[in-house]
């Protein structure tokens, strides 16, 4: 599949995930390439339809193209639910493991889904797999001792990369902090590997989003299909 291909499939998983959000509602609206497309038709339909809701979004970029349509968009602390998030993923399995943070924005994305009553993902079909893992799994980590993180990351055989930019300087979340990609290949114990994770000092939060996700629109040639 090409990109202009898979373009056209992340917009059409977009556009009909957009059909969730309602007169009212609060929605979490995720990151990356695919929400994109959400966010512009929702904005369409905000501009065009009179669709009115409040946004709470998951990193600064998808915070500006909401807002560039002037759709309201709150702090997540500001609201005492959300009825829905929409987000992108990396992968998923039928099992609904899943891998986030491709675009460094795992961490909000994660708090936004676990206080979110639904959780919808939208992707391309080349994102569902047999089993998670040939997309290496991001890990946000602290800058203060990130090398020795990395290390211990590596003794472990997690294959640890940390993220750089085109040149060459590492990457920062919207917390400020480093991605570390550990590039695993395959991950057969998905929950094995999020406690060791998750216990190790300087890691924040890893990419793995384990039977969390309630229903999952996947852009296909023959048009958007759903697996719940
Ligand atoms: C950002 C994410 C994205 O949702 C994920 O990387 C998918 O991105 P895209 O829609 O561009 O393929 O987790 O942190």
């Amino acid at each position: 599949m090409d990109k202009a291909q898979q373009d056209a499939l992340k917009k059409a998983a977009g556009i009909e995930a957009a059909k969730i959000v309602e007169n009212g509602m609060i929605a979490g609206l995720g990151t990356g390439s695919t929400v994109r497309f959400l966010v512009d038709e929702l904005g369409r339909r905000h501009q065009e339809e009179g669709l009115e809701f409040t946004g709470v979004t998951t990193s600064r970029r998808t915070q500006a193209q909401a807002e560039s349509y002037g759709i309201k968009i709150v702090d997540v602390d500001d609201v005492d639910h959300i009825d829905v998030t929409i987000d992108g993923a990396d992968e998923v399995d039928k099992n609904f493991n899943g891998i986030k943070g491709g675009g460094a924005a795992l961490l909000w994305e994660k708090i936004v889904a676990i206080n979110s009553n639904k959780i919808v993902w939208i992707v391309d079909e080349s994102k569902v797999v047999d089993t998670i893992g040939a997309f290496p799994l991001p890990v946000e980590v602290i800058p203060f001792g990130a090398g020795h993180v990395v290390s211990k990351l590596a003794a472990k055989g997690y294959n640890p990369v940390l993220r750089k930019d085109a040149d060459g300087v590492e990457v920062r979340t919207d917390e400020n902090n480093f991605i570390v990609d550990l590039h695993l290949n395959r991950i057969d114990h998905p929950q094995d590997l999020a406690e060791d994770l998750i216990n190790m000092v300087g890691v924040v939060e890893h990419g793995l989003f384990l039977n969390m996700v309630d229903t999952v629109i996947v852009g296909d040639p023959n048009g958007p299909r759903v697996m719940t």
